[in-house]
């Protein structure tokens, strides 16, 4: 199924199905939530956020974490998320970026990771659904991070060519919008002059299998950097990925 055929069967589920794996499956695709590596016997102390960490608490399954958390990549994947973001973040005037809000919480936790750096930028983030973008804001609110999210509404192609014209530099951009080939390779083009020039990276989510894994094939085989693979967290298909471009050399890099 194309993403416009999904789209068409998305809208002819009723309501009340949405917020369910069932609702998911028939969005993307029935059947390939069973791989999932979204853990849920683990402490919930663990996670970044309080708020993030009551409903998760409340979550013993993939069908209710689905009802609470949306379509979130779920744990392990938001820490590694959060501490890739923590531990990336320049002393000042940082760029981050996320396609993809859905209900707000991979938002949350990259949030998170700014409020713990002291930085005083925002996460950019954007989905192309009107009717979700409330939700996450909500969702944001309650985790006491509105300061750190900037939403945005509409297609991710447009939202980051525009951005890569106002921006000298991108920092971390999180791409988990549509995940077609075509589209994800579009996103990373769109940036990849400002990522490339900060050294910043690029966070992929469902990496193992179809049309994430072929952009990352690709973009092994055309660009430089470095890419890291992360095969053991998220769902439908599980598998993160970072993408870094080559540090710009400095003059103490130079032989001697
Ligand atoms: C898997 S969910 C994102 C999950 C979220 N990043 C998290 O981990 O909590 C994908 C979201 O991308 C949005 N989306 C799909 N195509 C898009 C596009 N072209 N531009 C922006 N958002 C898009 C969908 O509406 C959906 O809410």
């Amino acid at each position: 199924m194309n993403e416009r055929m999904k789209r068409r069967a998305w809208a002819l589920v009723p309501d009340p199905l949405k917020d369910t794996v069932l609702g998911y499956a028939i969005r993307r695709g029935v059947g390939r939530f069973k791989d999932s590596r979204r853990m849920f016997d683990y402490d919930r102390r663990l996670l970044p956020n309080p708020y993030l960490a009551e409903l998760e608490s409340a979550s013993p399954d993939l069908e209710t974490a689905v009802k609470l958390t949306g379509l979130s990549i779920g744990y392990p994947a938001w820490n590694l998320l959060y501490y890739c973001l923590l531990c990336s973040l320049p002393p000042q005037e940082a760029v981050v970026v996320e396609t993809g809000t859905n209900q707000g919480f991979s938002t949350i936790v990259m949030a998170q990771a700014l409020k713990d750096a002291g930085a005083s930028a925002a996460v950019r983030t954007i989905d192309i659904d009107p009717e979700i973008v409330p939700r996450a804001r909500h969702n944001v609110e309650k985790a006491g991070l509105s300061d750190y999210v900037e939403f945005h509404v509409g297609d991710s192609l447009g939202f980051l060519t525009e951005l890569a014209g106002e921006q000298d530099h991108v920092d971390f951009a999180f791409l988990d919008g549509n995940h077609e080939f075509e589209h994800v390779m579009k996103e990373f083009e769109a940036i990849h002059p400002r990522v490339a020039a900060c050294g910043g990276k690029v966070y992929f989510d469902n990496t193992l299998s179809g049309g994430v894994a072929e952009a990352l094939r690709h973009i092994r085989a055309q660009y430089d950097g470095a890419l890291v693979e992360f095969s053991n967290c998220s769902w439908s298909p599980p598998g993160n990925a970072i993408w870094q471009s080559q540090p710009r050399a400095t003059e103490g890099d130079a032989l001697s």
